[in-house]
Order: C-alpha cells, then sequence, then structure tokens
C-alpha cells in the first residue's frame, strides 16, 4: 500500500518485474570487475615506484557497491606530502602517468577537491585519482554499509541512477545533482519510509570513527546485527521508484519529516519554504546556523543537502534557478510516467537532454 498523500496506482506491483529485469541488467559484471582490478593494480605499480609508502583506496561507485558499467574509477592516494602541496603532487603524479602510458592525463586542481583525471587505454576506464581525501573513503565505507542493509535500496539506486543519466540530470557542471546525492536523497527516503526500511546509522552508537582534518566521521558499522530492520515494510521497487520521484515534488502543505544527519526525526515547521523549493531540503539540521538561506557567491542553497559528515558543505549548492526547475519538472515526469504511462519501465528512461 502507499502511504503518500498522493495515492499509486492500483497495479503498481505489475511493473516490478521489468524494473527488476532493468536493475540485474544494470549490475557490474564479473569481467568489468576483473578490468577494474587491473587498473588498480597498473596504477599502483606507478605510485609506487615514486612514493613508496602510499595506500591506495578506491571510493566512490566503485567501492560503494553502487556503480554500474558507466561509472569511472574513483582513487584516493594516503601518503604523506611533506613540505609539497597537494597541487605540486598532483603535477608530479601527472607526469608519472603520462610516463606509463595512462592517457588524457590531466591535473584538475582549481577543484573543490583536486585531482588527477586519466584514462587506462589497456582497461578502457577513466579514473579520478585525487590526495588524502579520506573524507571520500569513509563516506564511501557509510554508503557501501548502507547498501548492506537491505536490497531495495541498490535496486532503487541503479534504477534512479540509470534514470538521471538517461534524463541529464546528474551533472554537477551543468547545475544537476552527482551521484553522491542522488544516493543520499534514497537513503534519506528509505529512513522515512513507514515502516522505515533502514536505519540510521549515524544515529547509533558509533562502532567505525575516523577523524580527518577537522571533521569526525562515526557511525555503527555494525550492518549485520540490523539484516531483519526493515523486513515488515513489504514495499516493492515499482512502489519505491514511484514513491521516491514523488516524494521529492513539493509543495505540500503539511510538515515534512527531516532526518538529521545525527540522527533526531523531527518536523519542520517552516512550510513556506516548500512553496518555492519544488525539491526539498534534506537532511538539513539548521539552515539559518549554517547560512543556507541566501545566496553566497555561486552557492545558491536553493536545493540544501547536508553532507552526512561534512554537515556544514550542501551537495545541492550547485543547483541554479534553471536546473532546479528541470530537476523538478523531471521528477514530476517521472512520477507521472510511473504513475498513467502504459509502458512505463521503457518511457521513464527515455534518454532526454534539456539543452538539445
Ligand atoms: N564525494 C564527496 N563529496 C561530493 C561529491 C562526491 O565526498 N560533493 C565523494 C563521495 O565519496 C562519492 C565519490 O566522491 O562517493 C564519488 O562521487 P560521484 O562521482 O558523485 O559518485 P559515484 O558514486 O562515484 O558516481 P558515478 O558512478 O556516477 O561515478
Ligand atoms: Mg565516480
Amino acid at each position: 500500500m502507499c502511504r503518500s498523500e498522493v495515492e499509486c496506482r492500483d497495479d503498481i506491483d505489475s511493473f516490478a518485474p521489468g524494473l527488476f529485469a532493468l536493475f540485474e541488467s544494470l549490475k557490474l559484471s564479473e569481467e568489468h570487475k576483473s578490468r577494474q582490478k587491473q587498473l588498480v593494480d597498473s596504477l599502483a605499480k606507478s605510485v609506487g615506484k615514486e612514493w613508496h609508502g602510499a595506500r591506495l583506496h578506491l571510493y566512490g561507485s566503485c567501492a560503494n557497491s553502487f556503480g554500474t558499467a558507466h561509472s569511472d574509477v574513483d582513487v584516493c592516494l594516503e601518503m604523506e606530502i611533506g613540505t609539497e602541496s597537494t597541487v605540486e603532487v598532483l603535477l608530479k603524479l601527472s607526469d608519472v602517468l603520462r610516463a606509463d602510458n595512462f592517457e588524457n592525463v590531466e591535473a584538475i586542481t582549481g577543484a573543490r577537491v583536486p585531482i588527477v583525471r586519466m584514462s587506462d587505454p589497456r582497461s578502457g576506464f577513466s579514473c579520478d585519482i585525487c590526495i588524502n581525501n579520506l573524507l571520500a573513503v569513509a563516506n564511501t565505507k557509510l554508503l557501501k554499509d548502507y547498501a548492506h542493509l537491505d536490497q531495495r535500496l541498490l535496486q532503487l539506486a541503479f534504477l534512479v541512477k540509470h534514470w538521471a543519466k538517461q534524463r541529464s540530470v546528474n551533472e554537477t557542471y551543468r547545475g544537476t545533482l552527482s551521484s553522491y546525492a542522488y544516493v543520499l536523497m534514497r537513503i534519506n527516503f528509505l529512513q522515512l519510509r513507514e515502516p522505515k526500511i533502514l536505519a540510521s546509522l549515524q544515529a547509533m552508537e558509533p562502532t567505525y570513527t575516523l577523524t580527518t582534518d577537522s571533521t569526525e566521521c562515526a557511525y555503527s558499522d555494525k550492518v549485520d546485527q540490523l539484516q531483519d530492520f526493515g523486513a515488515q515494510n513489504k514495499d516493492s521497487i515499482a512502489e519505491l521508484l514511484w514513491g521516491f520521484f514523488q516524494y521529492w515534488i513539493p509543495p505540500r502543505l503539511q510538515a515534512r519529516r527531516h532526518l538529521h544527519s545525527h540522527g533526531e526525526d523531527t518536523k519542520d515547521s517552516n512550510n513556506s519554504t516548500y512553496s518555492y523549493n519544488f525539491l526539498c531540503d534534506f537532511m538539513v539540521n539548521s539552515k539559518q546556523e549554517k547560512n543556507w538561506t541566501t545566496r553566497v557567491g555561486n552557492d545558491r542553497h536553493l536545493v540544501c543537502i547536508e553532507d552526512p559528515f561534512e554537515t556544514g558543505h550542501d551537495l545541492g549548492r550547485v543547483v541554479d534557478r534553471q536546473t532546479i526547475r528541470i530537476l523538478r519538472e523531471e521528477f514530476k515526469r517521472a512520477a507521472a510516467v510511473l504513475q498513467y504511462d502504459d509502458d512505463p519501465c521503457v518511457t521513464l528512461f527515455e534518454p532526454y537532454d534539456y539543452e538539445n
């Protein structure tokens, strides 16, 4: 049964097998995983020649269970860099990689997290490499642990990711949301289903902690003890997919619940927000406190998505007035397709680019 103020169609579950088959087809093959390993091995060899003590961590979708065939490989090098700056290390790394025949090597040093981007002709993957970004390693583990809690998170994740890529709304450089932001939105949605499908791992007694720079990453990673947590909820993947799109398209008249990153489940009394925010704010402790109510430089905070650990970081800050409208239209279209279309498993994922 749907428990939203909008009811979903009676035959929604008849689309579950089609969606499940699509999910299965998006999962990574063993061959893909072995090519990924090949890339990591050759990268480790190149890096080891110059930096003997460097540790190589995979992060992002190649390590958090949410990777698809189109995902890149994200690598973090953990190393002592002494008096050199991160940018100097990245420039040196670029030279090392070029000498070892990696292709399209480019140091992107002006980004919030500076990286070297390159492609590997042997494995066919493109790869982003950052230095000492252990926060990303910690949030990758958090997402992976969430993925172990309930299979429906993975199913929903793959389907929404496929939709977002097909509809061109997964491109931060054009003002839409990152894959990481979408994963957090899906986790939040499943935490607030009735009955709940996912627990809030950050709200439980921490069994994993990592402090990096000034940020403390702490949560319970005892996911084996939570395997039955969502069992009372019998929602099918079709119902959840519809619910996900429906959930994020206010305005709603009633107060809306937010699951804060530190666990309190509260009502938001500021209903007026939703009269102009068509995608809801997510996991926000206090927008006032964070100064997320007004535009600061390029950060507009039209959609607020609080990072689970770096709580002062708004993952929605890339969204502008034009792209919030595009996102709103795409979410509305997706909910409507699942509600009314005769063949939603096809129509939902029809390719579209709002600029063409
Ligand atoms: N990340 C982050 N803060 C952000 C964006 C990303 O910490 N604002 C980190 C997260 O660890 C995330 C990783 O960078 O998992 C990769 O981000 P992204 O490319 O958005 O996600 P992927 O899951 O790798 O998506 P894709 O499969 O599309 O590559
Ligand atoms: Mg990635």
